[in-house]
């Protein structure tokens, strides 16, 4: 059995706006669910969505954060900015981000020391692209991002998440296997025992991302090593992603969790 509450991360990357949030929050509002749950619209949104979900369990987060604190670096926002407005994690070297805008295993691990130190749940992201999957170089690129991104971070009574997002299955249509993803998160879950501890790896929830819907979300939560999803298009459709949130819930029992 799990001893992870599941986390299930919507990423809504330059989409969206009021209308989406205003149905977004009306149908999270009308449900109890017992896994967490995290929304992260774009930054101009977070503050206005951290108000309306203030008394409910749903977090907040954003899509990047800033590697600086403060100073002359136009368009940045750093993470204590991000936690003033309500702001409850960041998702991190985003392979988007990676792609488009030239970030590396050192900015991110920048990143992450940053949003610890203001509190925030990093959710640090890692993942292949087709030819390094082709290669079997999976495991290769993974341990590099593990290392780079998270070596000597303190992470103790702190909240990080770890999101395996295979670059050729975001935005796709095609998944990768249940199978499949559960090897590569028991290799993150060993990496990450021997970057940290045992019992640290052990707090750190696993989650996947990369053309997850309602129809695959159950399989791949079944996994004994995948403790959550990181949702990109399906987010979009309140409804949808409500589905997904609905069976994760199921096939969480009604206990407490240790995050
Ligand atoms: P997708 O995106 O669900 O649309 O594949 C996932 C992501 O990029 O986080």
């Amino acid at each position: 059995m799990k001893t992870r509450s599941p986390l299930i991360v919507a990423n809504w990357k330059l989409n969206g706006g009021t209308d989406l949030i205003c149905t977004s929050v009306a149908s999270f509002l009308r449900q109890k669910f017992r896994v967490q749950i995290g929304i992260a619209p774009p930054y101009v949104y977070i503050s206005n969505m951290a108000n309306f979900l203030r008394n409910s369990q749903i977090m907040v987060g954003s899509q990047n954060v800033s590697k600086f604190e403060s100073g002359a670096f136009t368009g940045e926002t750093s993470a204590q900015m991000l936690k003033e407005v309500g702001c409850q994690f960041c998702l991190i070297g985003h392979s988007e981000r990676r792609q488009v805008f030239l970030e590396n295993n050192a900015s991110c691990h920048t990143k992450v020391a940053s949003t610890l130190a203001a509190g925030l749940m990093p959710i640090i992201c890692i993942g292949e692209n087709a030819q390094q999957h082709e290669l079997g170089l999976t495991k290769h690129i993974l341990y590099r991002q593990l290392q780079e991104s998270l070596l000597g971070q303190n992470i103790k009574n702190k909240q990080i998440a770890i999101a395996y997002e295979p670059i050729w299955a975001i935005g796709s249509g095609k998944a990768a296997t249940p199978e499949s993803v559960q090897d590569v998160h028991e290799y993150i879950f060993n990496e990450l025992c021997t970057i940290f501890d045992e019992e640290s790896a052990k707090n750190i929830r696993i989650i996947y991302g990369g053309s997850v819907n309602k129809n695959n979300a159950a399989q791949l939560l079944a996994m004994p090593n995948v403790d959550g999803l990181l949702v990109g298009g399906a987010s979009l459709d309140p409804e949808h992603f409500s589905e997904i949130c609905a069976l994760a819930n199921q096939i969480t029992p009604e206990v407490e969790f240790n995050s």
